[in-house]
């Protein structure tokens, strides 16, 4: 089965757009829970820019699905998450000047740097996810430092699709549906995310080693229009129907 983890940041974007508690990302983590989906992503960013740290402690303490706490490799995140213990820790490439997560973490060239520093968060019991491009040497590298999880960009694919660049598309999902074969036969558990939408999920939700979608600004913003749940279902639906 295909999960779904519905990524919360941008309800404290809106938040803090204003500085009030609503809406409250709490709220909304209740309702993505009553909706069917499997999982909660939240990324604490080093400069709070939406989720802050007294959403993290709520969601730890609240909530009955497993929290997935996406984070650069830094210190101050790893005392974060060692705190905590999440169900799982994604790590991601940061830059303070970017809009959103651009690429994927450079596990190949940091390799030893990483293998360290997820050692204390793995015997805590968190299941450490990498962020990474689809390419090979980034997920044997994920392998090799014992990571459980590739979660594989999808972003490109997005891009691309949206711009109407079908055959730069067409090479991205051809690229990721290499790399999930490639990472599963390496024992590495396949997710991705970022970027998706109704209209462009099924081709990736079809790739049969993919075990989870990590999905939110199009969720959060389709949910202005139809509601948080409706736009959950419908994307669960269509997950569903490309998977067979
Ligand atoms: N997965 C990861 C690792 C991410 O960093 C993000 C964005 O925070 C997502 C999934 C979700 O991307 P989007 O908000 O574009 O659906």
């Amino acid at each position: 089965m295909l999960r779904l983890g519905v990524n919360i940041d941008h309800v404290a974007t809106i938040r803090n757009a204003r500085g009030t508690p609503w809406p409250d990302p709490m709220r909304a983590a209740k309702l993505v829970e009553e909706a069917g989906a499997d999982g909660i992503t939240a990324h604490l960013r080093e400069d709070r820019r939406h989720i802050a740290d007294a959403d993290i402690d709520a969601l730890m303490e609240g909530l009955r699905l497993p929290l997935n706490l996406e984070m650069a490799a830094t210190a101050e995140m790893q005392t974060i998450a060692l705190r905590h213990k999440p169900h799982a820790i994604c790590l991601v490439p940061e830059k303070r000047e970017e809009r959103t997560t651009e690429g994927g973490l450079d596990v190949a060239g940091n390799d030893n740097a990483l293998a360290h520093y997820i050692t204390p968060l793995r015997e805590a019991g968190s299941r450490v996810s990498m962020f990474i491009g689809a390419q090979p040497d980034q997920i044997r590298a994920s392998a090799r430092i014992g990571a459980a999880v590739v979660e594989l960009h999808t972003g490109a694919y997005a891009d691309y699709d949206t711009e109407g660049r079908i055959a730069e598309r067409d090479a991205e999902l051809a690229a990721i549906r290499e790399g999930a074969a490639l990472a599963a036969s390496l024992g590495l558990e396949v997710h991705a995310g970022h970027g998706l939408t109704f209209d462009n999920v099924g081709p990736i939700a079809a790739i049969p080693e993919i075990r989870e979608l990590n999905i939110g600004h199009f969720l959060i913003a389709e949910s202005v229009f139809i509601g948080l749940p409706a736009a959950i279902r419908e994307m669960r639906r269509r997950m569903d129907e490309a998977r067979g």
